[in-house]
């Protein structure tokens, strides 16, 4: 785009791209309307991907094998790296990424809510992988088509990442099942902690949903809240059932009338009240965050004076 197109014509060609099912770049003109919702979306994903490293991360030192460590510490991992991926993307968006971090440590951008439930056993690291990352993998797989080019790339890496997680969850799982009974136990309790916040990582019914149409005639998102919803639902019944657990929810059963699961009603009542920051472990996921940015400080800082030093040196040589 060049300063000589007009407004209506920078206008047009936005439409267009969105209209033909094409990527908008870091060098075309946006309406302010779209660069906020998008850097909102993008920056409430990567919060929630750093803040997730939390409950399973708290596991690392206390997975029961060399092999399960291996496998935990390389999964959270996997979600600092995604939480990069997503910085970077709304960068190219002129958002500040010092900015976003302070706006999440100080309570004015979200992440996700399921982050806020405590991991009470190392079955919790199982359901995550299966019911949370599988949730991410429901929400986030229409992403790959998002209408903003960088962000729907850093998605096509971050989904074929989030099936190792869903798998490897659900393969400590199969092995806690065919273990003793007290393993079969853990396994249960922690499914019916997770089942429902796992529902409600889809956010709200679409009647409560006052951004999504626009976001969706945006094509920034590409299917509505329970859409998603009932999709997660009808692929982790079958789940659940090879595995050998039961769902906590006995409203839930087939509908042979709409091909789909029907399921109970969602506490939204919980899903606001930890939104509201009233959960389980807010207070300690932020302060943990807050702890890690100021320990932080000194590399971010030498970092920045070693670059200043480097430039200079190289402009004396010049
Ligand atoms: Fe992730
Ligand atoms: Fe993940």
């Amino acid at each position: 785009m060049t300063a000589t197109l007009s407004d209506a014509e920078l206008e047009r060609h936005f439409e267009r791209t969105i209209e033909r099912d094409q990527r908008l770049e870091p060098r075309d003109w946006v309406p302010e309307g779209y660069r906020k919702t998008v850097v909102r979306q993008i920056a409430q994903h990567a919060h929630s991907e750093i803040i997730g490293m939390q409950p399973e991360g708290a596991w690392i030192t206390r997975a029961p094998s060399l092999r399960r460590k291996a496998i935990l510490l390389a999964k959270v991992q996997d979600e600092a790296g995604h939480g990069l991926y997503l910085y970077s993307a709304a960068e190219t968006l002129g958002a500040d990424r010092a900015d976003l971090t302070d706006k999440l440590i100080s309570g004015r951008q979200k992440y996700s809510s399921i982050f806020n439930y405590p991991t009470l056993t190392f079955a919790d690291v199982g359901v995550i992988g299966w019911l949370v990352d599988g949730a991410a993998i429901c929400n986030q797989v229409p992403l790959c088509r998002s209408s903003y080019g960088p962000y729907a790339r850093a998605m096509i890496r971050i989904c074929k990442e989030e099936s190792f997680h869903q798998r490897q969850g659900y393969e400590l799982l199969m092995t806690m099942m065919r273990g003793t009974e007290a393993q079969r136990r853990m396994v249960q309790e922690a499914t019916d902690r997770w089942w429902w916040p796992s529902l409600m990582m889809f956010g709200p019914p679409d009647a409560d949903s006052p951004n999504t149409e626009q976001s969706m005639t945006w094509k920034v998102k590409r299917h509505t809240n329970d859409e998603l919803r009932q999709r997660f639902v009808d692929m982790s019944v079958p789940q659940a059932e090879a595995l050998g657990v039961s769902l906590p929810d006995p409203d839930l059963k087939w509908n042979a009338d709409r091909g789909h699961y029907d399921f109970g009603p969602i506490d939204w009542d919980e899903f606001k009240n930890v939104l509201r920051g009233n959960g389980p472990c807010n207070a300690e996921r932020i302060a943990h965050r807050r702890r890690a940015q100021e320990d932080g400080a000194w590399v971010r800082e030498a970092a920045a004076a070693h670059a200043a030093k480097q430039a200079a040196l190289k402009g004396r040589a010049a």
